[in-house]
């Protein structure tokens, strides 16, 4: 473990954003706010930071990163775009869609932080301090979501600090994440590929794709924190409390993540009940999710008890993340 740093809490507003910019120059770690999950932030060119980056998330060096940038003509200094990637950028771009694509030659992202591959993943995020961050420093950042490996992923600056603190040098506490599901990620590397379902929903990509879009799962495709090697289950997003999904009673003893108006069969046994969204909105739902979790998690419940989610829009990045949640570990 590296020596502890202090970790500084600063409120988000352009003289953090400065800061951030010289600690990532001086190979520093800073977390910020964008608006899927709060992001570890890495200078993409210093391999010695994002080494470091790795160890103060505790992530398998092998599992590669998202570079960040400020807009489509500094992705394209990374990464080879043809005319259907550069309508999906277009379309989505700021946005919460990352894209796997062939990595040029003259990309100067550490090899570190693409794990060695010929592919980089790139994405231009929307949310105001993210894009502060990206201008006041100029080139690309590399940024994992902000949580110790395996864990469940930041939607606030708390939760930073509950993984991170002592382990990185600033966070950036820009309020609550807007979207609260990772980035949506497709590869790019022939026909697309859906990676990760994530904050751009299946359907939105298919009409701008004007096809169907393939799903390769994590077991073989690893759009998580898994190396990328066949037969690999996800256990990832992983609260401590074991998860019971699809769950349409509740035990005794049991804690319940509620979705939709209508409680489930002994919802009054649950030891403490959270509600992603009373209404049944998927939004406000993925928003919720990380945070919720997080929650229940720490109330003492023997396993948290989850309603069933629909599959629709961001229920298929809601869905994912669940099952994740609960898969064997
Ligand atoms: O919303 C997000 O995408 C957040 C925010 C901070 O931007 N970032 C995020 O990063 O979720 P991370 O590292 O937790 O997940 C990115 C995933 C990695 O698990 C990795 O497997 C996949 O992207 N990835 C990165 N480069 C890849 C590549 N060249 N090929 C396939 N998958 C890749
Ligand atoms: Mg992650």
């Amino acid at each position: 473990m590296t020596a502890a740093l202090t970790t500084r809490v600063a409120k988000a507003d352009s003289a953090a954003a400065a800061e951030a910019a010289r600690i990532l120059a001086a190979g520093g770690l800073v977390a910020f706010p964008t608006e899927t999950v709060y992001g570890l932030g890495a200078d993409a060119a210093n391999g010695p930071a994002i080494a470091r980056l790795y160890e103060a998330k505790g992530r398998p060096a092998f599992n590669p990163l998202i570079a960040h940038v400020v807009d489509l003509e500094a992705a394209r200094e990374l990464a080879r775009f043809d005319a259907r990637t550069m309508r999906l950028a277009q379309a989505f771009w700021p946005g919460p869609l990352t894209l796997v694509l062939p990595k040029l030659r003259k990309c100067r992202v550490a090899e570190l932080a693409t794990a060695g591959l010929d592919t980089i993943a790139v994405r231009v995020p929307n949310h105001p301090v993210a894009r502060d961050v990206l201008a006041a420093f100029g080139k690309p950042v590399v940024a994992p979501s902000a949580n110790r490996s395996g864990h469940v992923s930041p939607t606030r600056a708390e939760h930073v600090k509950a993984d991170l603190a002592g382990r990185i040098d600033l966070i950036i506490d820009g309020g609550a994440t807007p979207v609260g599901v990772e980035s949506t990620i497709v590869a790019c590397l022939g026909e697309p590929a859906l990676l990760r379902p994530g904050g751009v929903t299946r359907a939105a990509l298919e009409r701008t794709l004007r096809h169907t879009l393939a799903y390769i799962p994590p077991a073989i495709s690893s759009a998580d924190d898994t190396p990328l090697a066949p037969g690999m289950l996800a256990s990832h997003y992983a609260p401590h409390t074991r998860l019971r999904l699809n769950a349409h009673y509740v035990e005794p003893g049991e804690v319940l993540l509620g979705f939709g108006p209508t409680p489930p069969e002994g919802a009054k046994r649950a030891k403490k009940v959270l509600n992603l969204s009373p209404r049944g909105d998927l939004i406000e739902a993925a928003a919720n999710l990380f945070s919720h979790l997080r929650v229940l998690d720490a109330a003492g419940g023997s396993t948290i008890a989850v309603m069933p989610i629909p599959a629709a829009g961001l229920g298929e990045a809601i869905n994912d993340r669940l099952a994740r949640a609960a898969a064997p570990r």
